[in-house]
């Protein structure tokens, strides 16, 4: 076979770090196992009765759709017959999921903490999706997790991924050495390795904004917005504005072509939309894995240290250049 599965890979990058026992690599491959099953799912949900709300309120006041508990439900049980997960936090859940609560020997080391779902508002209208996950591992040595466990800052992430159910399914995911990407082949129901080492292009000649809320932007977000829509032919502007809706397939598009994502503070969402936890911190240590970079505007987000499960922060990701040019304009703001 031409390219390498993940299960390979997994297994030839563990050979690299002699001290590995091989928890996190069999970790990885119960959530690729768990990505195939959900993406079984999405790819006949017109046909599954699986479309539309289920007509429950989440704990972040959104009205749950019958594919987010589908997948939130299939995400858990494969970390949980895995093993190797002791403690899980999801989007879907107010509080996180003890998994050896009534299990003391239980060997798992590693917290998951998980968007299962992303881009729900698409999920209808066929539009691409996505899954997120950050993984860290436990602080306290055994027994019940502590918030201590979960509540850790992104720096501390020992892996962080997506799964992107778009035109093709993918897995992109990175341990702190490099962006890898495996493309599923449905022929053999294996995700092979088809973009080795991902970069993100330093800058780039895309934005990507909910523009709709402009008139509530904070003003540095104003000003680079129409920094972005200025004509000057010498830096290629007016840049192009594209918004999927979906953080996964927003940031897939930026890591490949470059440019930058914002999801900014405003009246409306005072800490901005997306979480902390399970969207920002994934997606920042991925993207700075690949060369870019991730910033409230005014903070790297791997430095914030978290105080709730379900927190929202601003979020300015993307090419290194652009990110800087935002800060640049908060920093004038002071
Ligand atoms: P989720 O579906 O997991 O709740 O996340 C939706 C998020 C994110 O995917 C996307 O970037 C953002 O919501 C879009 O928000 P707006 O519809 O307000 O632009
Ligand atoms: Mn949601
Ligand atoms: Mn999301
Ligand atoms: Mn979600």
């Amino acid at each position: 076979m031409k390219f390498k599965t993940l299960g390979q890979f997994i297994i030839e990058k563990q050979a690299e770090f002699p001290f590995a026992k091989g928890e996190l690599s069999r970790l990885l491959r119960d959530i690729g196992i768990a990505a195939k099953v959900v993406n079984r799912e999405v790819n006949k949900a017109g046909l599954a009765e699986i479309l539309g709300p289920l007509g429950q309120i989440n704990v972040q006041g959104e009205e749950q759709q019958k594919l987010d508990v589908l997948a939130d439900e299939e995400f858990i049980s494969a970390l949980k017959r895995g093993g190797e997960c002791c403690y899980v936090a999801s989007e879907e859940h107010d509080e996180g999921i003890d998994l050896c609560a009534d299990d003391t020997l239980c060997p798992g080391k590693y917290i998951v903490c998980i968007d299962p779902l992303d881009g729900s508002s698409n999920i209808d209208v066929n539009i691409s999706i996505g899954t997120i996950f950050s993984i860290y591992r436990r602080i306290s040595p055994s027994g019940k997790v502590q918030k201590e466990d979960v509540l850790q800052k992104g720096l501390y992430q020992v892996a962080a991924g997506y799964v992107l159910y778009g035109s093709s399914t993918m897995l992109v995911y990175t341990t702190g050495h490099g962006v890898n990407g495996f493309t599923l082949d449905p022929s053999i129901g294996e995700f092979c390795l088809s973009h080795p080492m991902m970069r993100i292009p330093e800058n780039g000649k895309t934005y990507s904004i909910n523009q709709g809320n402009f008139v509530h932007f904070p003003e540095p977000i104003k000003q680079f917005v129409k920094y972005c829509q200025d004509e000057d032919p010498e830096s290629d502007k007016p840049f192009s504005l594209r918004y999927i809706g979906s953080l996964v397939a927003d940031l897939h598009r930026t890591m490949l072509k470059g440019g930058i994502f914002m999801y900014p503070e405003s009246l409306r969402h005072p800490d901005g939309k997306l979480r902390l936890m399970y969207e920002c911190n994934p997606m920042a240590f991925i993207l700075e894995q690949a060369g870019g970079a991730a910033s409230t505007g005014k903070q790297r987000i791997l430095d914030i240290i978290p105080e709730k499960l379900h927190q929202r922060t601003p979020l300015v990701i993307g090419s290194e250049r652009m990110v800087q040019q935002v800060q640049q304009l908060y920093a004038l703001e002071k």
